[in-house]
């Protein structure tokens, strides 16, 4: 059993790094997820209504793999799993490159 998660596991890593991403790539296709996920101050449009986590200055690895995960169904957020149906596996690593690169002191994103 332990095998078998540790053989996954290895699986898992060894598909995410065939996709390299690139944050400045990455910019360009958040403007879907801004709404939400507003990085300038790291809170939500509307924290009243949903409990949006931050996910600016997370790692890359682990963005990109949450998407993958709603993209699969294994996460179930409705909305989320909508937006991640759309992306590519290459889209998800960019996006995670570019959301782990950000800080408090980022410009905020032109195209927001
Ligand atoms: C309509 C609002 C909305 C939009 C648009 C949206 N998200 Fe989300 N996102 C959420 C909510 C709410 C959650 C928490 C869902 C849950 O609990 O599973 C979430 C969760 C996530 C998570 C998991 C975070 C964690 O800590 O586990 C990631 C990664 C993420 N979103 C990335 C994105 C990206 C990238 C985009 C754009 C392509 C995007 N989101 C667009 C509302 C949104």
């Amino acid at each position: 059993m332990t095998l078998c998660a540790a053989l996954a596991l290895v699986g898992f890593a060894a598909q995410a790094q065939d996709v390299k991403g690139s944050a400045q790539a990455g910019q360009g296709k958040v403007w879907l997820c801004i709404g939400c996920h507003a990085i300038p101050d790291y809170r939500a449009d509307y924290p009243l209504v949903y409990k949006v986590p931050m996910i600016g200055g997370q790692n890359a690895a682990y963005i990109a793999g949450s998407l993958a995960a709603y993209k699969k169904g294994e996460r179930k957020h409705p909305t989320m799993r909508a937006i991640a149906a759309s992306l590519s596996d290459q889209d998800m690593a960019d996006i995670g490159e570019y959301y782990a690169a950000q800080t408090t002191s980022s410009p905020k994103n032109p195209l927001k």
